[in-house]
């Protein structure tokens, strides 16, 4: 089964590149830039990644973030995943970035857009990966700090395909962000959101009926309301779901508890994807392999789940001929 999951091209569709963050490369551009971090060995790091709630893991993500200051920062933050992506067979990949996290603290937009294109055009290049860019906003943040960042992407519009909504779930209701997803609607952005991950499903319908999305990112918590499910199905609206991620941030208790073939049986396109790799402890095919394992998925499940990521990817047509 671990043969046929690494030997299938497949697509990743929730993905942030601020969590690709390996601490290896970390401590590499902390010591270029002279930037003191809490940690002295690797092993340090990878003890302080034990996490209780989605807030805990945030805490610790925004602050490895940090160190990256120049354009060559991200570009190797972004090599680094597509190199992951090369020797997990992804050959198409819908990236998050967080501009918020780095213009907060004084890094200009174009020094994290330019770094990132750089990366995407040499990882085509060199493997044949095919990528775009969901610029999400940070729900903890204002919508007014959301429209800042939306006016700063428009000169780099052709290089962003979508927006979405990430951070603390709890408290920061998708209605917090209807205007700025409107406007990001008008300029032709696709809209995606974090919704159900630790929220309740009233933030799915929201993200549903008030942000418009076109694709959820988790919606997990939709198994708690059939009507939900039902609307989801109806609309074809694809889930992609994030099992490592899941278990990590204690949404799940169990892998074998995980809720990704009721999913699949309420007839949901869920899809498999691996969040922020670098924290929660494996890339595409450890995803995989850690739930085909739990719930003894078949190989026609994951034919389903790998078919499901590139059909409701935001590829183009002919791409999407090109990949089934
Ligand atoms: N949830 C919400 N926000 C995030 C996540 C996540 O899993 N990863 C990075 N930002
Ligand atoms: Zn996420």
């Amino acid at each position: 089964m671990k043969d046929f999951i690494s030997a299938l091209p497949k697509a990743e569709l929730h993905l942030h590149i601020e969590g690709s963050f390996e601490p290896e490369l970390m401590f590499e551009i902390a010591q270029r830039n002279q930037i003191e971090i809490p940690y002295k060995t690797i092993d340090e790091v990878k003890k302080a990644y034990q996490f209780s709630c989605l807030q805990d893991f945030l805490d610790i993500y925004y602050a490895g973030a940090g160190v990256l200051i120049h354009e060559k920062d991200f570009y190797d933050l972004a090599m680094a995943y597509y190199q992951k992506c090369y020797e997990n067979n992804v050959i198409h990949t819908e990236i998050m970035f967080d501009p918020q996290t780095h213009t907060e603290r004084g890094i200009a937009f174009e020094t994290v857009i330019n770094g990132l294109q750089k990366a995407r055009l040499d990882a085509k290049e060199k493997w044949g990966i095919n990528s775009l860019f969901i610029m999400s906003y940070l729900r903890h943040l204002s919508e007014e700090s959301a429209f800042e960042t939306l006016k700063q992407s428009l000169p780099y519009k052709d290089l962003i395909t979508s927006v979405g909504l990430d951070s603390s779930e709890m408290g920061n209701p998708p209605t917090k962000f209807k205007n700025v997803f409107e406007a990001s609607i008008k300029e032709g952005y696709i809209p995606v959101a974090h919704a159900g991950e630790e929220g309740p499903a009233e933030y799915i319908w929201e993200a549903i009926d008030i942000l418009k999305v076109a694709r959820i990112d988790h919606g997990n918590r939709c198994l708690e309301d059939e009507n939900l499910v039902q609307e989801i199905v109806k609309k074809d609206l694809a889930l992609t779901v994030c099992p490592l991620s899941n278990l990590e941030l204690r949404n799940t208790d169990v892998m074998t508890k995980h809720p990704l073939k009721k999913l699949l049986d309420k007839g949901i396109k869920a899809t498999v994807n691996s969040d922020d790799p670098a924290y929660f402890g494996g890339y595409m095919n450890a995803n995989f392999e850690a739930v085909q394992e739990a719930l003894k998925l078949s190989k026609e499940d994951i034919i389903t789940l790998v078919k499901n990521s590139f059909n409701y990817s935001f590829a183009t047509d002919d791409q999407k001929k090109s990949y089934l």
